[in-house]
């Protein structure tokens, strides 16, 4: 059946401006393109899992305002269940700047309403943690919203990934409440100043990008490599690999097998303009492991 996964945390609207190069501080440089499209990490990586085929509940949070209303809609058309998600009023949605330059993106968040996704309003859907399969988190909520989290799920036994995307201060109790932690290299290094990293490799998942992604197998480390595909825009890889990570855990996949189905949906994820666009069904992963086998 469907694995039924909950995602806690953030709802943006990116605004991405493409350009030549990144302007430096004092500097006025003109773009080359520009649009909105829904993001942030938390509802990217619904997205992800609702189109591999998962029962996805979103619990957070946006504004009152327009993008708030776009981001709901957004997310309903994904089929993604949104009881969770209570407007804040007065408040402005999240929103995050994103500047497209040299192949690469810089992000800045602003939290806005999502700073609202409190402990007391995470507890108030503490039911669809305990009915889940996955809870996933990351790190564009408060972080005691996110240490409930880890409280909830284990309380009610439910497998619990920890994105800790971006980077931020962490207690180790919530990180060795995780049954995964799926940093980046940069949140790698974060984390590494927390906390002895022996203690966490048995749930360490590191996304490197062009290098692919690594897990340990009794301590020692096993690389993925990753795909070469046509890049557009590699906004979202990172929750792509973490939704389809979440639905294939859900499925109840080993950690290998997991992590060589999120590999290849995020290499799918990152030919398309755009966080959620590029986003896979489970099909065209499928295909895409045919065609290109495991790597
Ligand atoms: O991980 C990509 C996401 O980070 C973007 O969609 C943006 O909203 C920021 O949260
Ligand atoms: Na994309």
């Amino acid at each position: 059946g469907k694995p039924v996964i909950t995602v806690v945390g953030s709802i943006n609207m990116d605004l991405v401006v493409a350009a030549a190069k990144r302007p430096e501080a004092g500097e006025t440089i003109l773009g080359e393109d520009f649009y909105t499209s829904p993001g942030g990490k938390g509802s990217n990586q619904a997205v992800a899992a609702a189109r591999l085929g998962a029962e996805v509940h979103m619990i957070g949070r946006v504004g009152d305002d327009e993008f708030g209303s776009e981001l709901l809609k957004f997310m309903e058309k994904e089929n993604i269940f949104l009881n969770g998600v209570e407007p804040v009023p007065h408040s402005a949605s999240g929103v995050a700047m994103i500047t497209l330059a040299d192949g690469d993106n810089s992000i800045i968040v602003y939290q806005g309403a999502n700073k609202e996704a409190t402990p007391d309003y995470i507890r108030k859907y503490e039911s669809l943690i305990a009915k889940s399969d996955v809870v996933i988190t990351q790190l564009e909520i408060p972080i005691e919203s996110v240490e409930e989290t880890a409280r909830l799920c284990q309380k009610h036994q439910t497998k619990f990934i920890l994105n800790p995307a971006p980077a931020a201060d962490l207690s180790v109790d919530v990180l060795m409440k995780a049954d995964f932690i799926t940093p980046n290299q940069s949140e790698r290094e974060t984390l590494s100043k927390q906390v002895d990293f022996n203690q966490l490799l048995d749930k360490l998942i590191v996304t490197e990008g062009k290098d692919g992604v690594v897990y340990f197998e009794n301590e020692a480390p096993r690389r993925i490599s990753s795909h070469s595909v046509s890049t557009v825009d590699t906004t979202g890889a990172g929750d792509t690999f973490n939704g389809a990570f979440a639905y294939a855990i859900g499925m109840k996949k080993d950690v290998e097998t997991a992590c060589h189905f999120a590999n290849a949906a995020a290499a799918l994820s990152v030919q398309k303009l755009g966080a959620q666009a590029g986003m896979p069904t489970q099909d065209e992963v499928n295909e895409f492991l045919r065609n290109h086998g495991k790597k």
